[in-house]
Order: structure tokens, then sequence, then C-alpha cells
């Protein structure tokens, strides 16, 4: 008998596309047992909070959230309370949601995503708890079942953990050293899901560039794949339209992937390149292996090779240390590079990481005071490359419904601009020709001017 069919579940998601995918992993796995998704954790069966350990204000709504599963769970007497994702990597963290919140049945992490249903069933048939966390794990479990937030795009893994140990970062910590997928097994995926109605891939990795795969067959397993290589052979799959990857290290960003850039048509001309500071002795103090002026070159390079490339970041502010002219120099450095968006983060301690234990932390005020100039600059950048969109024609995939305004669709240029424009639900998954009438700082307006045939 399956105990878990016809169960509802909900599951709420903290961070970034890595814990979305996961999210969608989940959901795949618990809708091949027969449960249903349902759109508020009050109605559920099932709840699974997907936690997130960079940014500070998500262990907050994390706990917050947590809290509120209590009053489910009195009303629900079959209600499964279940917590996963990097934060449940972390000892201190898991000793608080057991000591605070005995309501909580299942823990898992990120490393035993896969043993999720067999967790459940055990706690749906024998009503204990089950915390169940891997350190870190070799291999790589392949053909799990995802359910898509999008139909016509899709997350793809091609490596896990991270091997830099920058010294702020939990990561490394929390999703371990890296594991490459073989390349047969992402071009079998992609296929699948061009396939499946897919036609934009996004490829995920905490450093894509760092990407080393080898082939499976025994004649192949010294043949190394790296991360431009793997894009060649994406762009050859028939029926996909759009590659794009997050997230690349600067240090490991090669000319040979500037090249793929030119030559593979489907390779999105967009780049998030994460510079975290404009000071050298910040970014050698935060164990980042690069200059500033290397990032700036690898700038040029790109927008060299590469025409109206857009480019966007991830800054922090306040990293221990950081004095008044080491921030001017990452206020200049956003200046020169004009991203086209940028997130910016307050530097926050991370148990476990170097930084943690450094005795010069910076004033919040301080910190606060950098912060809101920093965004200032970005924004203003970003708005005035937004300006220049107006009268062009962008390809633009469309994702839905806008949020923003009633009777609106919304989509991304390749450029991974925000596009919102009147039309009708049809559109949606297609990629559509929109002339750009409005450019503002976070996002372009504009209208179809025609459908876009395969180009
Ligand atoms: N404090 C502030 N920001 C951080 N990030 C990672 N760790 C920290 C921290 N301790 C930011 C980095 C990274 C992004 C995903 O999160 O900018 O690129
Ligand atoms: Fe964290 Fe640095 Fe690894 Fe990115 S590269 S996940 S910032 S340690």
């Amino acid at each position: 008998m399956n105990l878990l069919e016809g169960r509802k579940y909900n599951i709420i998601t903290f961070g970034c596309q890595m814990n979305e995918h996961d999210s969608e992993t989940i959901s795949g796995m618990l809708q091949e047992k027969g449960c249903r998704e349902v759109l508020t954790k009050e109605e559920s069966d099932i709840t699974v909070i997907n936690t997130c350990s960079i940014r500070e204000n998500a262990d907050k709504r994390f706990f917050g959230t947590l809290g509120q599963l209590k009053k489910i769970k009195e009303k629900n007497p079959q209600y499964i309370a279940c917590v996963c994702g990097c934060m449940m990597q972390q000892q201190h963290i898991i000793d608080t949601v057991k000591k605070k919140y005995p309501w909580v049945d299942i823990i898992f992490g990120t490393h035993n995503i896969d043993r999720f249903p067999q967790l459940l069933e055990k706690v749906a048939c024998e009503k204990q708890k089950i915390f169940e966390i891997m350190e870190d794990r070799q291999d790589i479990v392949e053909n799990l079942p995802a359910k898509r937030l999008f139909r016509h795009k899709a997350f793809v893994n091609i490596m896990y953990g991270c091997n830099n140990f920058c010294t702020y970062c939990i990561v490394p910590y929390t999703r371990g050293r890296e594991k490459n997928r073989h390349p047969e097994d992402i071009l079998d995926e992609v296929r699948g899901l061009v396939g499946d109605g897919v036609n934009e891939v996004t490829l995920l990795g905490q450093n894509v560039n760092s990407y080393r795969g080898r082939g499976k067959k025994a004649e192949d397993t010294d043949t190394v794949c790296d991360f431009a290589d793997l894009i060649y052979m994406l762009n050859d799959v028939e029926g996909l339209e759009r590659i794009r990857f997050m997230t690349s290290h600067p240090k490991d960003l090669s000319d040979k992937l500037i090249q793929a850039y030119v030559d593979c048509d489907k390779l999105c001309n967009y780049i998030h390149l994460p510079v975290q500071s404009g000071s050298d002795s910040i970014l050698q103090a935060m164990n980042r292996k690069y200059s500033r002026e290397h990032y700036l070159e690898l700038v040029r390079k790109l927008t060299e090779a590469v025409p109206g490339i857009t480019v966007s970041t991830d800054i922090i502010v306040g990293f221990p240390g950081e004095t008044e002219a080491d921030f001017e120099e990452t206020l200049s450095l956003v200046k020169q590079v004009k991203y086209d968006s940028a997130f910016t983060f307050l530097y926050s301690i991370r148990k476990g990481t170097p930084a943690a234990e450094y005795d010069d932390q910076i004033p919040e005020s301080i910190k606060h005071e950098r912060f809101n100039r920093l965004v200032d600059a970005v924004n203003e950048a970003s708005a005035h490359n937004n300006a220049a969109y107006v009268g062009r024609i962008e390809k633009v995939l469309v994702d839905g419904r806008s949020k923003r305004k009633d009777n609106t669709l919304t989509g991304r240029t390749e450029g991974f601009k925000l596009v919102d424009f009147p039309g009708d639900d049809s559109l949606i998954g297609q990629i559509v020709n929109i002339e750009i009438t409005e450019g503002k700082t976070f996002s372009l307006f504009g209208k179809v001017v025609q459908r876009h045939a395969a180009f």
C-alpha cells in the first residue's frame, strides 16, 4: 500500500536557483508517490521547508515559518513537517531545530534528497521522527524526477559543491566538494527536456567554469570535457533555443569560454560574474584569487568579443577590514563596468567560516551607509543601460503573466532583462520579438512586433 497516495504537499523554498531546483526535484519525487501540490502550508498534509544559509534574513524567515507549523500540526494529526537544504548541513542549526521546534518530523540535507520519499514513508508508517544528514557524498544520483516551475525552461545541474573556500562563504561546508556530472548524462537530460517542450536551459553549479566532466564509457574516462566543450555540445542539441548558466567564478573564466559565446548562437549574451569587491586587499582577504585588474580585463574581453553582452554581479559590502578607501574602489568598479544588475549583500557572519573569526568586523551602521551608496550606484548604471534599449527590438522568451501590471505578460531578453508587454496567454513559452518602448531601473516595457520563427 502506498501510504503517501493522495496526500497534499507544499514546499517553501529559500535561497538560490540551486535550491529552487532541489525543490523541483523534491516536488517531482512527491508526485511520483501520488501526492498533490497545494498552494499553502495550511492546506497541506506535508510541508517541506528548503533552507538557505547564505542570506541572514533567510534564516530569520526560516525560523519564523517553522514556528507557524506547530498550529497546523495541532489541527491535523497526520501532518508531517520536513526541513532540508543548506542550513541542515550545520550541526548547530540541527540542534536548535531539535530543541526549539519539536514538531519537526523529518530533517534531511543537501546530499540525500533522493532518500526523501523513503524517509517520508517510514515516518507516515511508523509515526516516528527521522533526522538523516550525510556529511558529503562522492556519487551523483541520476534520473531523479523534477516537477518544473516552468514548462518551457529548466534548470540542469552540471556540478555540485565548491572547492573555493571564499573566506565569508558557508557553501563549501554545506554543499561539499566539487563533483561533476558526466557530459553524456547532461546531454541526455537536456535532450529529454527539449522533447518535453523546454526551449531554455540554465546550467547550474557553484562555479560552472571549473566543470571537468569525464566520459562514462571505459575508453572515455580519461577524456575531459570542460565547461566550454559542454556548451559547444549543447549548442548542437536540436530544438534547444537558449543556454544560460549560473554561477561563474572570475578566476576560472577561460578565453575558450569567451570564444564559445562567439561561436554558439544558443548561448545567451549574458554573464553573471560575481566580483564581490573592487579592492585588491579585500579580494585577497576573501580568498577570491583574482585582482581588480584581472576582473576588469575579463569584462573588457567579454564586451569586445560579444558586443551588447549584459553583465550582472554579486557584491558584498562591509567585509571585515573594509576601509572607506576599499569601498570606494568597489564603487568606482561598479561605475566603470556599468552593470546591468547586481545582487548586493551586507556582509554577515557565517559560523564556521574563516571571516567569522576576523576581529576587524565593520559596525552595522557603516555597512548600511555603504550599502545605500552602492545600491544608488548600481541603480544608476542599470537605469542608464535600460534607457538605451528604447527603440530596440529584443527577442523575449515569454514566462507568463506579469505580477507588476494587469493585462501584461512578462519575459526575459537574451541578456536576461525583464520585459513586460501587453499580450495574450497563447504567447507563453514562445520567443517573441518585442519593441522596447520604455526602459526603467529594473525592467523594460514594450510591445509585440511579430511572432518569432526559428532563428
Ligand atoms: N555575507 C554576505 N554575503 C554573502 N554571500 C555569500 N556569503 C555571504 C556572507 N557571509 C553572497 C556572495 C555570493 C552570493 C550568493 O551571496 O556575494 O556570491
Ligand atoms: Fe561560496 Fe566562493 Fe564557492 Fe561561490 S565560489 S560558493 S562564494 S566559496
